[in-house]
């Protein structure tokens, strides 16, 4: 693996990190597939395994790299265009929809656990992210896979310690309300590389 590959992957991530009943982790390293000069997939996984990185975060479904990670172990913090919530939101059909062509091809081989309903959606777009959950939610069934949504730390009106967070907006106290009845975590965007 060339240096200056991994310094590209590196360059592009993301840390992500959950809130789950106040205790925040980091739950993996996002791997965007749209920046110049990204290595492939395959490459990708093979260095996330040597530096055991165990968790990868795709900003959308990418075939490529769902196929690379077929088999792989690494858990799969999956989110999709922003675009795609409304239609989730709108009915269950469309959730099924997406979960057959999303995930179901791929699973059990890639070990999905996360699915992150919108990436820091703002204004009207936040309406549709607690009914898309319910709908995805229902659609996975028990497959074990948690449905969250993924958002700016100004979300909090205080952030710390995590443990005193408190939420802006009422669509927020709902979306964590449901969150915790799921055993989801709320992912939380905290730094850019
Ligand atoms: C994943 O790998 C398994 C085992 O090699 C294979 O049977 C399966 O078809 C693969 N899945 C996809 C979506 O290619």
């Amino acid at each position: 693996m060339e240096l200056q590959r991994a310094a590209s992957v590196l360059a592009t991530a993301l840390v992500l990190t959950s809130i789950l009943a106040g205790r925040v982790q980091s739950v993996g390293v996002c791997y965007g597939v749209h920046g110049d000069r990204l290595p492939k997939p395959a490459e990708v996984v093979q260095l996330y395994k040597s530096n055991g990185i165990t968790a990868i975060g795709l900003y959308e479904p990418d075939v490529q790299t769902l196929l690379a990670l077929n088999g792989s172990n690494i858990g799969v913090l999956i989110d999709m265009a922003d675009a795609n919530v409304p239609r989730l939101a709108s009915g269950a059909a469309q959730a099924d929809l997406w979960v057959q062509l999303n995930i179901k091809r791929y699973y059990p081989g890639v070990s999905f656990r996360y699915i992150a309903v919108g990436n820091e959606l703002a204004g009207a777009a936040t309406q549709s992210i607690l009914p898309a959950i319910k709908n995805l939610n229902a659609a996975l069934a028990k497959a074990g896979i948690k449905v969250s949504t993924a958002v700016k730390m100004d979300v909090l009106a205080t952030s710390s310690p995590p443990s005193s967070a408190v939420f802006k907006d009422d669509y927020m106290k709902q979306i964590v309300a449901l969150l915790g009845a799921t055993g989801a975590p709320l992912l939380v965007n905290v730094a850019e590389i």
